[in-house]
This record gives C-alpha cells, structure tokens and sequence, in this order.
C-alpha cells in the first residue's frame, strides 16, 4: 500500500516533471535578470552648492543648485556665501564651478527616507574671491559623526596631485530623522578660517551592500577568533575602491549608485599579469547581484602569468596607506573567467592581508560556484590602538597554493576597503603634509598639476606629527603587533565567537584630540 502509493507519486512527479522543469527554468530566468538589474537609489540628489537651476554635469548627471532648492535646507543663510572660483581652468565642470562657503558653521539639512545612504562631499581648493585658497580649515558632523576634521582640502589635493576631489561616506538614517551635514570653520591664530564645499550628493544604497545583514554571521576579524557586525550605528568612510586590472569606472558607470572605481595601478606592486579582458557575460546571482559590483570589474583582474618558478617565489601584492587607529573592512572581488578554469581546486591560493593569512584555499569556483559567476569576501583588520595617529601601509599578498592546485597561480578582480569611525564617532585622520616642492601663493602663479604625477605626489604623502608622536606610535604598533601575533599564531584563522565586542585597549585607551584630516581615492 505505502509502495504503491510512493510508486504512484513518483509517476506523477515524472509525468509532471517537464512542466515543472520549465516552470523553473521561466522562474530562474526572471529571477537571474532581476540580479542583473542594477540598482534603483529611493533618495538620488546631487546638490551643486553656490549655484542655482538646474544643470548637467559632462558625465550627464543632473545636480540642482543649493539656491532655492527644495532638495535642502541651508542654515544660517545670511552668513554663507554663494562664490565661483576665480580661476576656472581645466576643471572637469559641475558642480565644481561653485562653492558654498562661510567663516562661521552652517548646516545643510536633507529630507531623506531612513536607510543607509552614501554621502559624498566634492571639493574644488581654489582662490574663491576674499578666501585664501590655504585658510580653508574646517570640520564636518553629520548626527553623532565627525567626517572630517580640521580638514585642509588644499594639502589634500596637492598631496594627490589633483585639483578637485570627492570623499565618499556611509550613514544610516533612522526612521523619522533628517540627515545633517554641519560645516564648522577650525579655530585658527589668524581667526580667518573658513569652511566650504562645492557639491553633496546623497544616494540610497541596499541595506545589506557593506552593513551586516540581521541574523547573518558578521565578518572575519583578522587577528582575532570572532566575527565583527558592522551595524547602523556605525558610519564608514570608502578609502579605496579599485578595479584590479582593469580602467577607471566613472559614477555612470557604476551598477546604479554612482560609486567611483580607479584602477589599480598605483597600489599594484608588480609582477603580475593583466590578462585579456574576458568577453565572458558575468552572472549574477542571489549572493553576489548586480548592484555589488559592475560587470567590468569582474571581467577584468591581475594574475601571476604562466611562469611557475617566478610565481612558486612571489606573491601578487598589492600596498594601500591608510590612517592609523582604526578599524577597516576589506572586500575583494573575485570572478573567474578564464574559460580554461571551471573546477575547484584548478586554481587555488592563499590571501594574506597584513601579513595575516585569512584564507588558506582561496578558490573563484568554491567563493563563487562556477565559472563567470562573482563572488566577494569581506574582512575586518584593527589597524594600531585607537587613538594612534600616523599613516600605515596595509597590504595585501596572494600566494599560490602549489601542490593543491592545477594552476600555480593568484588571482583578484577588486578591492575595497573602508575605515570604520572610531568608538568616539569619528572617521578624521590627519591631513596630509604640505608638499615641500610646492610654493602656493596666488592664482596667477597656479601650476597646474595633472593626475600623471599622481603616483610620485601619493608616495611623499607624509602625516603631520610630531617626532615624539611618531616614536610613541611606532611603539604602540609594536606593542600591539606583539600582543597580536603571540595570540593567533595558527596556520588557519578560527573564529568561535559570533558577537564583537570591545577590546580591552579600546576601552582603557585615551584618545588624542589632534584628529586632522588626511587623504583618499574615491
Ligand atoms: C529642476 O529639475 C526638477 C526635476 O528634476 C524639476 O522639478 C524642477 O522644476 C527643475 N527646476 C528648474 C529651475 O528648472
Ligand atoms: C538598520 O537599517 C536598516 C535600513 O537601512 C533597517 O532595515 C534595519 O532594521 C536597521 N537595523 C537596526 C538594528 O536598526
Ligand atoms: C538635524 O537638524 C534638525 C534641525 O536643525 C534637528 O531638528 C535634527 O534633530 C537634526 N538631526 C540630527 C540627526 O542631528
Ligand atoms: C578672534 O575672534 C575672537 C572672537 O571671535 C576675538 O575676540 C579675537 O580678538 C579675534 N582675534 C584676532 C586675532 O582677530
Ligand atoms: C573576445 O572576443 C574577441 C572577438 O570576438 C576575440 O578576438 C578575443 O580573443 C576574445 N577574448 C577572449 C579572452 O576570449
Ligand atoms: C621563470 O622564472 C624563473 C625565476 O624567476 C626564471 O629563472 C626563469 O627564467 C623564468 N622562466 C621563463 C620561461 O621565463
Ligand atoms: C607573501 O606574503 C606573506 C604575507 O605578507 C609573507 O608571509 C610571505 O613571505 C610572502 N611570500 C613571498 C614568497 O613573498
Ligand atoms: C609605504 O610604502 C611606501 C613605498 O612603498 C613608502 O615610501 C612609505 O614610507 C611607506 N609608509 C609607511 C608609513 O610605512
Ligand atoms: C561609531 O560611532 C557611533 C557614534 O559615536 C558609536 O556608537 C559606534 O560604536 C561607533 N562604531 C564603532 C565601530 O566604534
């Protein structure tokens, strides 16, 4: 009776299956190009301060000017000041053409829905008329976060090389709440500081894009045996994103949140190999959908070449300064489109970042399930004690697995990497040197340097501390280096617990009040 009734079922199912196999396969279809869909931001607003209408941007974004939006509200009003900069060169257009500037604080408050936004600030250092392009000295708070602080867009650019530049944030806004951005000119000996900024851009991403979904595991802490959340409470600051092998990615480009990728070259430490763009159509998926990542990004990437010896001997490696005293979550992006790669274990390797190893099988077709499919991993590295200040080079090194693999080998499509604000709210680092070679004074003696020089100007980034803070850091780190290799000196990262919690030197330790402002590349 039972036998039969399973027989009889059975022979449903098979009679049934056909339809069932392309009901599915109508069903997988659907679902598969809404993971290729790129993202739809609910909040999109690109405000060009100092100006007014509407206007579009070469790249073919539309920004609104801060005067008579409704977009914002701007607070006090009769002490900004709406300026164009004197000299209007070869700078890229809107919104860097105006600025909103002001030697007392002012607030602009946003209407927004709750969610996780990003925040970008754009800055064009330049003569405004009446404001001295090295007297811009400010601070910037949104609700209980310090942006930036005692921030010199001037030596930021000269240190990059750059003329204008974008600092990108994450901040969630509650239910019911109004996002906040407050501009506050720094006490200086002079009295003649004064804040500015020229554009602010605000766009929704998807919850679960950075932040630790409710109910999932938390990310890796390297060094440690738990797993990290990175909550709503907490506001990140992007350092890097890169398209590993591959070109700049313009805003429009990006898979619907107008994220800036740059290529990797700066940061590569050589010996690797692009290999030719894949022609491969990247697929989707659930874990890893559209919005994570454009295709480009993983269409392209950095190998070690077919040379076993060399590749046995090195590794692929690459070097990203950060500021020291913070947490920082590092994503890299991983697809496999080498077409002559589809099985596990043909192409396998170690990843190690900050001379840790945080994954000892690193493989595109396990991370991911197959060929052409995407797929990140996120980790989180405590950088120095909280409250040391100074830069530091994190890097990351891919080894080959020789021995378990078919191919000895490395590979990685993107990297990201955020700063996480410290335990008092803030993401400020210090502010890059003044670049000794270079002599500012006005407008008309202005050299104009290009994004060529990017490279050599990155390198003499320097930190501005005092001998004595430097020695104190460098002995700190070391102390902390020491407290860290004696605890995990295992060859396989174990992570037991699932909730982070403080650690003890973030609790006892003092923080020091010189926060100043540094540099990054989004
Ligand atoms: C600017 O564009 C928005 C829609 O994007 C429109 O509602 C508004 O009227 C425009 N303002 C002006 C001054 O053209
Ligand atoms: C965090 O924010 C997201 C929306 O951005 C919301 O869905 C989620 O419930 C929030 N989590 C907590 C714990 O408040
Ligand atoms: C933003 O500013 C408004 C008005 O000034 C204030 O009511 C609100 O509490 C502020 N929000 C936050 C998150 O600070
Ligand atoms: C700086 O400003 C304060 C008050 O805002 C004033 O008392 C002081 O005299 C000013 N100092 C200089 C050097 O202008
Ligand atoms: C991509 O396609 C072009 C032309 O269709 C071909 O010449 C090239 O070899 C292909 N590249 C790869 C990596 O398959
Ligand atoms: C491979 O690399 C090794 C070590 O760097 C070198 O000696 C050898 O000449 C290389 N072989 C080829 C074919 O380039
Ligand atoms: C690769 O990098 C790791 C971590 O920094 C290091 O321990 C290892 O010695 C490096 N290997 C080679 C061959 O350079
Ligand atoms: C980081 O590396 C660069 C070159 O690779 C070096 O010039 C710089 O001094 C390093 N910075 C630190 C803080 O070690
Ligand atoms: C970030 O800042 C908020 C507000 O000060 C704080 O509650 C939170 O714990 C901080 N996050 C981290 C990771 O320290």
């Amino acid at each position: 009776m039972k036998y039969r009734r399973q027989h009889k079922s059975l022979f449903c199912i098979s009679i049934l299956s056909p339809f069932y196999f392309l009901l599915l396969q109508c069903f997988s279809t659907v679902t598969a190009s809404n993971y290729a869909a790129t993202y739809n931001p609910t909040d999109n607003i690109a405000l060009d301060c100092g100006s007014s209408g509407n206007s579009t941007a070469s790249d073919g974004r539309a920004w609104t000017g801060d005067i008579g939006s409704i977009l914002a509200t701007l607070q006090p009003l009769d002490t900004t000041i709406a300026a164009r900069a004197i000299r209007q060169g070869p700078v890229e257009g809107i919104p860097y053409l105006t600025a909103r500037m002001s030697s007392s604080q002012f607030t602009y408050t946003f209407l927004v829905s709750a969610g996780l936004k990003f925040v970008r600030l754009y800055f064009y250092p330049s003569w405004y008329p009446g404001f001295d392009r090295s007297k811009a000295l400010f601070s910037v708070k949104s609700g209980p976060f310090t942006l930036l602080s005692n921030f010199r867009a001037d030596l930021v650019a000269d240190s990059l090389g750059l003329e204008y530049f974008v600092r990108e944030f994450c901040i969630n806004v509650e239910e019911n709440q109004l996002l906040n951005l407050t501009f506050s000119p720094s006490p200086s000996s002079s009295n003649d500081s004064y804040a500015f900024v020229n554009g602010i851009e605000i766009v929704s991403m998807p919850h679960n894009l950075y932040y630790t979904p409710a109910g999932a595991d938390g990310i890796p802490f390297i060094g440690q045996t738990y797993f990290y959340e990175i909550e709503n409470i907490t506001a990140l600051e992007t350092m890097y994103r890169l398209d590993v092998g591959g070109h700049s990615i313009s805003p429009t480009g990006d898979s619907g949140m107008f994220r800036f990728w740059s290529d990797d070259n700066q940061f590569f430490m050589g010996g690797g190999v692009i290999p030719d763009k894949a022609n491969s159509t990247i697929k989707y998926t659930k874990e890893t959908p559209a919005y994570i990542a454009p295709a480009e990004v993983y269409q392209t990437s950095r190998s070690m070449g077919p040379n076993k010896t060399w590749n046995m001997r090195n590794n692929l490696t690459w070097v990203l300064p950060v500021d020291l005293g913070f947490r920082y979550l590092v994503r890299l992006h991983l697809c496999e489109t080498n077409r002559a790669i589809t099985q596990v274990s043909d192409r396998q390797f170690i990843i190690y970042i900050d001379g840790e190893m945080v994954d000892e099988a690193a493989d595109a077709i396990i991370w991911s399930g197959g060929n052409s499919i995407p797929a990140y991993r996120d980790y989180l590295a405590m950088i120095g004690f909280e409250g040391t200040q100074g830069k530091y080079n994190l890097s990351i090194d891919l080894h080959s697995r020789a021995g378990f693999s078919v191919y000895v080998d490395a590979v990685l499509n993107g990297i990201e990497i955020f700063k996480l604000n410290s335990t008092t709210g803030s993401l400020a680092g210090p502010n890059p040197e003044p670049p000794k070679t270079i002599f500012l004074t006005e407008p008309s003696q202005l050299t104009i340097k290009g994004s060529s020089n990017k490279k050599t100007t990155f390198i003499a980034v320097g930190v501005i501390v005092t001998v004595g803070l430097v020695l104190l850091s460098l002995r700190l780190y070391t102390m902390f280096r020491l407290q860290r290799e004696s605890k995990d000196h295992g060859y396989k990262l174990k992570f037991t617990e699932t909730k982070a919690s403080l650690l003890p030197w973030e609790v006892c330790h003092q923080f020091s009040k010189a926060e100043t402002k540094e540099v990054t590349h989004v």
